[in-house]
């Protein structure tokens, strides 16, 4: 099973790479990284294809049976570093696969606004998004040691464990007819 998790903040220290890097590292999972993945703007121009960055995101992409997006909340939405790596990719690479949103908010019942905008992204591009989906606020981090602290690491593994039952039903059942279509 090749679960890929999408961090989409750009900052190096934002709360949404924690809560990224803390599933990444549980369930060894494949990573792309917004905060220091070399991705250019989304141009549209045939010669990004070409960059070692897109190449990787479209390669992890097409070989991932599932996905998890980390974003942050910015201004009600998602990040744009989240939507123009969004961007580089297509039904080729999401169609049917099951995907987890996460957001990470600043607080104030944020959070929202960034799901139901990945949520309406993802059906643009044939995902398969799970209704379970999680927004953690700062009280769910340890500001000291920069990690999720218990409670939010139980929600995000009880978000991980249903995008992996959705996972297993989609590569026995799913993945099989994916060739005939
Ligand atoms: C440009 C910008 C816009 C933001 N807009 C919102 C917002 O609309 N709602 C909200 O709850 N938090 C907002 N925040 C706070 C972030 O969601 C908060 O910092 C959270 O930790 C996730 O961002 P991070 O992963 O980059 O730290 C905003 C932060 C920035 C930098």
């Amino acid at each position: 099973m090749k679960i890929l998790v999408i961090n989409g903040t750009p900052r190096k220290y934002g709360r949404t790479r924690i809560a990224a890097n803390y599933i990444v590292e549980k369930y060894e999972t494949d990573y792309v990284d917004l905060a220091t993945f070399d991705l250019p703007l989304f141009n549209g121009e045939e010669a990004q294809g070409e960059l070692s960055a897109v190449k990787e995101l479209r390669k992890l992409a097409m070989e991932a049976d599932a996905f998890v997006l980390t974003s942050p909340e910015y201004h009600n939405g998602m990040s744009g570093a989240l939507k123009n790596a969004l961007d580089f990719l297509g039904g080729k690479q999401f169609k049917h696969k099951p995907t987890a949103l996460l957001a990470v908010a600043g607080g104030g019942k944020g959070g929202m606004n960034a799901l139901q905008n990945m949520r309406i992204v993802m059906r643009g591009v044939y995902a398969n998004t799970i209704p379970k989906q999680l927004i953690l606020d700062p009280p769910g981090f340890n500001a000291e040691t920069k990690t999720l602290n218990e409670k939010s690491k139980e929600q995000v593994d009880s978000l991980m464990q249903e995008l992996i039952m959705y996972t297993k039903a989609y590569i026995q059942v799913i993945k099989p007819q994916m060739g005939e279509q």
